[in-house]
């Protein structure tokens, strides 16, 4: 299985979406192109979208690490499984460095999604001060091993790598560094969680001219995508790399 997955971030009103949805059906997906997409969009359109996407899975983009009750403002992993959420993302790097959030309350996300089974779609990555300093491996040990941290083994979760130098820039990572660093997080995961079932994508100014070297020679499961993921066609051009 290849995901395609949109990260709408703060993003799309009601009649962006509704033209977003019929550009994507001008599309034919082959039957057998084991392709998931996903969306993960703002929370006032999450029951709107569900209602028009079929096959199409539904997220949210940050969830609160606290039980229901006296928290103005923020929503609880037990309110995204109650309305039938696919996935979440937690650890953005957006809300690592903009909402200073930490590896400790990524790692108490994670641990709520799983309670309510929402399936987590960890981001991790290095900012350009730590790729060009060469600390990119220990960054993303780091980040991995403390989102993981008593974590239930057993349930599904998605991680994406995305160089905080390579979001919303235009310059991707090369194909090369993301199949080395990729395969590291694999490894490292596979030690970690003790089996290999753990997709992961590659997320970064993914568009249609970079998205066929990545997505078939990166050894990636497939892609998180911002911007490009705000236009139908663009999205399912990526997309059509893997038909
Ligand atoms: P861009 O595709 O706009 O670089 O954003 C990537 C991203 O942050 C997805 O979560």
């Amino acid at each position: 299985m290849k995901y395609i997955i949109g990260n709408w971030k703060m993003n799309m009103s009601a009649g962006e979406i509704v033209a977003f949805t019929r550009g994507v059906k001008k599309y034919k997906i082959p039957k057998n192109s084991n392709v998931q997409f996903g969306l993960a969009v703002p929370y006032v359109y999450i029951l709107g979208m569900a209602k028009i996407q079929d096959h199409v899975w539904i997220g949210a983009q940050n969830v609160s690490e606290h039980d229901n009750g006296a928290f103005t403002g923020e929503i609880s992993a037990s309110m995204l499984g109650d309305v039938g959420l696919d996935f979440c993302i937690v650890g953005h790097s957006e809300r690592r460095s903009l909402f200073n959030e930490t590896d400790e309350q990524v790692n108490a996300k994670i641990k709520k999604l799983q309670e309510y089974d929402v399936m987590p779609l960890l981001c991790i990555g290095e900012t350009e001060a730590q790729y060009e300093a060469g600390s990119t491996k220990e960054v993303l040990l780091s980040q991995i091993t403390k989102a993981f941290e008593g974590i239930d083994k057993t349930k599904s979760i998605i991680v994406a790598y995305e160089p905080v130098w390579a979001i919303g820039t235009g310059k991707s990572a090369s194909v090369e560094t993301i199949r080395e660093t990729v395969g590291f997080i694999r490894g490292e995961i596979r030690k970690l969680l003790g089996h290999n079932d753990t997709p992961i994508l590659y997320g970064g100014s993914v568009n249609p001219s970079n998205s066929n070297a990545i997505l078939r020679n990166a050894q990636v499961d497939g892609a998180l995508i911002g911007g490009a993921s705000l236009d139908a066609d663009k999205f399912m051009q990526i997309a059509s790399s893997l038909f």
